[in-house]
């Protein structure tokens, strides 16, 4: 596996894999899947890729994951289903630390078993519990993890 920056001609294979993982992420969020290839490629390309440092995992030239940073907050993380339990997601963690090795930052969706019991046997912790931004409106938590 590579992790490398994201260049130009990887964007439209990270945002297939942003929508087929968000797809089978997120059953719990009804405006998530409703959301076309189409409707993720404008958003990423008008607030993601703007805003963010992003960083890709590669096996045999596919991208499987992605990382975006902004400052210390990890704004994203995914990695596709079909790669998923093979240590991408701790790779790509692992190099969140790097960029920010003074601590990180990030929130999740509560009813996010995947990502918490991800997050937790990183040995993040969570800080807070909360409510995203609305119209979303589901239950979250903030984990961060310091030095
Ligand atoms: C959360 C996510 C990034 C984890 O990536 P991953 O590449 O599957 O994670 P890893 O293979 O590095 O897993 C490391 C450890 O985390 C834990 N873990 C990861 N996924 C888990 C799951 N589905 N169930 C239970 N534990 C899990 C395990 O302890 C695992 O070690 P093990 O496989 O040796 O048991 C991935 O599931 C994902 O992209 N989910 C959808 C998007 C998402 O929720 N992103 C986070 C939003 S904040």
């Amino acid at each position: 596996m590579e992790i490398r920056p994201l260049a130009a001609d990887d964007v439209d294979a990270v945002v297939r894999l942003w929508n087929a993982t968000k797809r089978d992420t997120y059953d719990f969020i009804p405006q998530e899947r409703g959301r076309s290839v189409a409707d993720d490629d404008a958003f990423f390309r008008e607030h993601i890729l703007p805003r963010c440092a992003i960083w890709i995992a590669v096996v045999r030239n596919e991208v499987v994951g992605f990382l975006a940073m902004r400052k210390s907050y990890v704004d994203r993380l995914y990695v596709h289903p079909g790669a998923q339990r093979r240590g991408v997601g701790t790779a790509l963690l692992a190099k969140a630390i790097e960029i920010s090795p003074g601590g990180i930052e990030l929130h999740t969706h509560q009813k996010n078993t995947k990502a918490r019991a991800f997050y937790d046997k990183a040995g993040l912790s969570v800080v807070r519990f909360g409510i995203s931004p609305p119209p979303e409106s589901e239950p979250d938590m903030e984990y961060q993890w310091r030095p």
